[in-house]
């Protein structure tokens, strides 16, 4: 469903904090949020959902962090967000064939500033200092408990497209030991050795080359992009994964993957349904295509590196939801 009116303006609503546990409730719309030591609870005009507080607060500060991103962003199952690029939905069991069957579904149709202003609010107040959503959960504290004192760090990481060759003067300097970013102990074992770059005279100042490994090594975040490189409508993000992807992603575009260390071992099902449509296990060097109709979810047993390119055409959205465009880059009938 794409929305051409703009909607209301809605503001989160914040109660008093609760007197045992500290945190407050909010209302945003018709949806009510609640968080206690362990869980949080998501209520619509029809229905209720509970969800561990871990899962929500990792995929709320992903989804404020990538602008909502290509199509569908689970939360879990039943809660979740759709990017139409200007306004956003919020879900409950709408792509969930059970809730959908018995009637208890639910979606409204937000701008995308006032959602990103709702879910920094909530994010903010229910995350504790010493835990960061967007770190590995064997890097983090746990968000488990009554509330202590809010963290003061930025909530996101948000995206940095490169404007030039990374390294080059006047553009942001690779990651290294001296600007604070250690080598993952999970890729203690990599070598990084340095590619050597032989310029003409006169052109010193405008070729260059790094060891991109060496970058994403670096990386203190996971499932969130390292480093972004943007030229047109074409997006590359490389990444480093470890644990699970906090969310399961429907995309509404193709989506091309290419393991470059490791593993990441895939759940794709269909978008709407959640039927299991396949199993996936990337490893080091394997390239996937994942289909413009599905939703997925990687897990990745120990800290990988991804790069994910995507095609950033405005309204391409569309052409695969009217079946103008197949689901897939290339069928198998026309080769
Ligand atoms: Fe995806």
């Amino acid at each position: 469903m794409n929305t051409e009116v703009t909607p209301e303006k809605v503001s989160v609503i914040a109660s008093e904090p609760d007197p045992v546990l500290g945190y407050r409730s909010f209302q945003f719309g018709e949806f009510k949020f609640t968080r206690d030591a362990y869980f949080v609870h998501i209520s619509w005009p029809k229905g209720v959902h509970t969800m561990e507080v871990d899962r929500f607060l990792r995929a709320m500060v992903r989804d404020i962090g990538w602008g909502f991103f290509y199509g569908w962003i689970f939360f879990d199952d039943v809660f979740g967000t759709q990017n139409h690029y200007g306004t956003v939905d919020i879900y409950a069991g709408t792509y969930s064939k059970g809730h959908k069957e018995t009637g208890v579904d639910y979606l409204e149709t937000y701008n995308t500033d006032d959602v990103r202003v709702a879910f920094e609010t909530i994010s903010k107040d229910w995350i504790n200092e010493g835990y960061d959503p967007l770190s590995a959960p064997l890097e983090t504290g746990s968000p488990l408990g009554a509330k202590q004192q809010e963290a003061s760090g930025p909530l996101i990481r948000g995206f940095e497209p490169a404007r030039r060759m990374l390294g080059l003067a006047g553009d942001v300097q690779p990651r290294s030991d001296e600007t604070g970013h250690p080598i993952n102990r999970a890729f203690a074992d990599l070598d990084y050795d340095l590619p050597d770059i032989e310029a003409e005279p006169g052109f010193e100042d405008q070729i260059h080359a790094i060891n991109l490994f060496d970058h994403i090594a670096r990386a203190d975040v996971t499932w969130n992009p390292s480093f972004t490189s943007i030229t047109r409508a074409c997006i590359c993000c490389v990444t480093s994964e470890e644990h699970m992807l906090p969310v399961i992603h429907g995309n509404d575009r193709n989506e091309w993957f290419i393991q470059l260390t490791d593993e990441i071992h895939w759940n794709i099902q269909d978008k709407n349904s959640g039927n299991p449509r396949g199993r996936i296990v990337m490893k080091s060097g394997d390239i996937c295509a994942m289909p413009a109709d599905i939703r997925h979810q990687g897990y990745s047993p120990k800290r990988s590196m991804l790069m994910v390119l995507e095609n950033g055409t405005p309204g391409l959205e569309e052409k695969y939801a009217t079946g103008e465009l197949e689901p897939f880059p290339i069928t198998a009938s026309r080769w």
